[in-house]
């Protein structure tokens, strides 16, 4: 199912599509794609932010790949509903707890972070973020209030919530370097405190072979530009890990270049670039479309279970961005190609 959504997103989408077209010629695979709106296209379509017929298309597909959402047109305050709000409805209805965000910057890249080459070089971090929980989700309001109004939003995780994502992270970690940080803010939060209490149970009943410790968010923040070779897997809840992952994106050099895997236990799993719809470089056939081609390395691996498939993907990209092709958002000035450009590159390398 494809979502390409506003801004970018479209530009980006295409060629995440182009790269699933050569890879069914070159492996002998079929996918049947269908299209369907959300986000502010779907607001001036048909007034939802998420259709009920989008909705039920992705209910089928075996995986849905999305472009980004929202856009000034859409941003006023007044407004019934938001784009964001269709993005929010399908995690949620999906139930895809668990957002994989790997923060891998490229050998070939480390100058194109804000960062000196000696600090990233050799990072490596899954971060894992809660997505179907807490302050995104939890009960919220306003009201009259002597100086004006009073507005809140409730923070709120259950057990099983917690869990659930603390054990896919783990199961992660295992799979990687063996370690897992679970970031949170329990010197002030009762909901930290549950998570660190339901967490260090779960790693100590099922994962004693995981190395296992937890950073406060704050701290966490700090660690990510100083040190961030010494994490594996990073688990955390939902808004603290919005936060931290587009620091992190700082890393590579660029949010065009961070795909990410939304997954649940069940049923499709979502991938998408973390950017957003960049509505200031919408149309102009210059985005960046990495992130989105690596969200399709993810899909093949993490829905379609095609390691070889998604391994050709990353192969790709890695020798394009080798070779030195860049597309604005990382070339530091200097010469750059476009989004379809940056797709031809993709496909030729993976030819
Ligand atoms: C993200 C985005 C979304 C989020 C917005 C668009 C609602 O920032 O995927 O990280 O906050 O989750
Ligand atoms: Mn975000």
């Amino acid at each position: 199912m494809l979502l390409p959504g506003d801004g970018i997103g479209p530009e980006v989408v295409k060629e995440g599509r182009r790269v699933l077209d050569a890879i069914a010629t070159r492996f002998g695979h079929r996918f049947v794609f269908s299209e369907h709106l959300i986000g502010g296209c779907a607001i001036d379509a048909h007034g939802v932010a998420l259709p009920d017929d989008t909705l039920a298309a992705c209910r089928t597909a075996s995986a849905v790949l999305l472009g980004a959402v929202g856009g000034p047109k859409w941003d006023d305050p007044k407004a019934k509903t938001r784009p964001e709000a269709g993005l929010l409805k399908i995690r949620k209805e999906l139930q895809l707890f668990a957002n994989l965000r790997p923060i891998k910057p490229s050998p070939h890249l480390l100058d194109a972070s804000p960062l000196r080459p000696d600090i990233i070089k050799g990072t490596d971090i899954l971060f894992v973020r809660e997505l179907t929980g807490g302050l995104y989700f939890g009960e919220a309001g306003r009201k009259p209030h002597a100086s004006g109004e009073e507005a809140w939003n409730v923070m709120i995780y259950n057990t099983g919530e917690i869990e659930r994502v603390v054990r896919m992270s783990a199961q992660a970690a295992r799979k990687r370097r063996g370690r897992l940080t679970m970031v949170d803010k329990a010197n002030v939060l009762e909901v930290c405190r549950l998570w660190r209490s339901v967490s260090a149970k779960i790693m100590a009943e099922e994962f004693p072979d995981v190395k296992y410790d937890v950073v406060l968010v704050d701290a966490m923040a700090m660690h990510l530009l100083s040190r961030p070779r010494d994490f594996d897997v990073v688990v955390t809840e939902n808004l603290f890990g919005d936060i931290l992952t587009d620091e992190g994106s700082m890393l590579t050099g660029s949010m065009g270049l961070l795909p990410s895997a939304s997954l649940g236990t069940s049923g499709p799993g979502l991938y998408e670039p973390i950017h957003g719809s960049a509505p200031d470089i919408a149309g102009k056939g210059i985005a960046n479309p990495l992130a989105t081609i690596l969200a399709v390395a993810m899909l093949l691996r993490h829905s379609l279970g095609l390691e070889q498939e998604a391994a050709t993907i990353e192969t790709a990209v890695d020798a394009v961005l080798a070779a030195g092709h860049r597309t604005r958002d990382i070339a530091a000035g200097k010469h750059s190609i476009g989004t379809e450009e940056m797709g031809a590159k993709v496909l030729a390398a993976m030819a």
